[in-house]
């Protein structure tokens, strides 16, 4: 092989075993650098007679255009193995999906969004809000409701009672939302029309009771207002509740210190499946009492019975939750088991109206 060959191929094989650029660009001035092999060989031309230079110069420029392009070629490679190593290493999963905000992923607990429901109906109807603490005294929670001291309608809700103050009172959880009918009847004149959402408390617990729980009050005191008002609001309330167009309801007579009459209401459906109807089957369910207000109840907060009368309900909140949204143990409502709240939890942006639909 002449030398020229023998040069050639050393420098192709160092080109094609540079593993980096600073190799690569060792082996280029080793070679073509100021004095480097193949600029060496280029200087001797111009020292050589015109016959030497016809031979040789074709050769050794040959030479120098091969070796330019193979350390061209090779940079150009090196460089895009360096910029796919770099991508590799960058590399982000644009495949992943988004991770949602809080509010997205965040869930509105049944209780509160049936309470939102059924203050935007009866918000609907004229009604304004009350509400009242849930400490409350022997005197709102039961006497000026008409239970008298020593009566046994007392023994009916299964009190959670403080310890007694150094006076002997007792403060209680209050045991139901009515105190806040004696509440609201100190501070406003009639004509009234609210509703009372709020925590109660009693000793009881298995499937479908437990030891807090939510009712709402209902209060209606007027000059005129009778039990064909009432039937009617409930029924409203039931339909626009359970967002179906019928609803059959069974009134049953009953008895609660602070009205007279007293009724018991219970309201028809039927399980087909995991799905639930209203207004047929065989399965009634109780939702709530309600009468009239009691004289006496009038008296306690100073108006003339021979001048207003008035009616009052108490519904059971969680009850209705459970019936409208399939949920079969009112006890998960309490476990604060986050998995439950997103299987049946709502979304925060979905607020209930009656215009855009209360559940959807
Ligand atoms: N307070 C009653 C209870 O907890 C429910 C109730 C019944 C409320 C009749 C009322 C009513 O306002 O008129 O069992």
């Amino acid at each position: 092989m002449s030398d020229l060959k023998k040069l050639e191929s050393e420098i192709l094989a160092a080109v094609a075993a540079a593993a980096g650029a600073a190799t690569l660009e060792a082996v280029r001035v080793a070679a073509l650098g100021k004095k480097g092999s193949v600029s060496e060989l280029l200087k001797t031309l111009g020292s050589m007679t015109a016959e030497q230079k016809k031979a040789q110069g074709p050769l050794i420029n040959g030479l120098r255009d091969r070796v330019t392009v193979a350390i061209a070629a090779r940079k150009a490679a090196l460089d895009s193995a360096t910029v796919a190593e770099k991508l590799k290493a960058d590399n982000a999963d644009v495949t992943l999906s988004v991770r949602a905000s809080g509010i997205e992923r965040g869930r509105i607990h049944p209780v509160s969004q049936v309470v939102d429901e059924i203050t935007a109906i009866f918000a609907d109807m004229g009604f304004a809000i009350a509400e009242g603490p849930d400490i409350e005294t022997d005197f709102y929670n039961f006497t000026a409701l008409n239970f008298p001291a020593g009566h046994p309608a007392r023994d009916m809700h299964d009190t959670f009672f403080f310890e007694p103050k150094a006076d002997g009172e007792r403060l209680v959880l209050r045991t139901h939302t009515s105190p806040v009918q004696i509440r609201t009847l100190e501070k406003h004149k009639p004509p009234i029309r609210v509703v009372i959402p709020g925590r109660t408390y009693r000793r009881d617990s298995d499937q479908t009771h437990t030891p807090m729980f939510h009712q709402v009050e209902g209060l209606v005191i007027d000059k005129g207002s009778h039990l064909g008002h009432l039937k009617w609001i409930l029924e409203e309330f039931c339909k626009a509740f359970f967002e179906v167009p019928q609803v059959k309801m069974r009134f049953r007579p009953s008895f609660f210190p602070f009205t007279e009459p007293s009724l018991e209401v219970d309201i028809q459906y039927s399980r087909v499946g995991n799905e639930i109807r209203f207004g047929e089957g065989d399965d009634w369910m109780e939702i709530l009492g309600c009468g009239m207000v009691h004289p006496n109840v009038l008296r306690n907060v100073g108006l003339d019975p021979d001048e207003y009368q008035g009616f009052a309900w108490g519904l059971g909140i969680d009850r209705i939750a459970m019936l409208k949204y399939g949920m079969p143990d009112l006890r998960a409502f309490f476990e604060a088991d986050v998995r439950w709240l997103e299987y049946y939890g709502f979304k925060p942006l979905d607020f209930p109206t009656l215009a855009g639909g209360l559940s959807t």
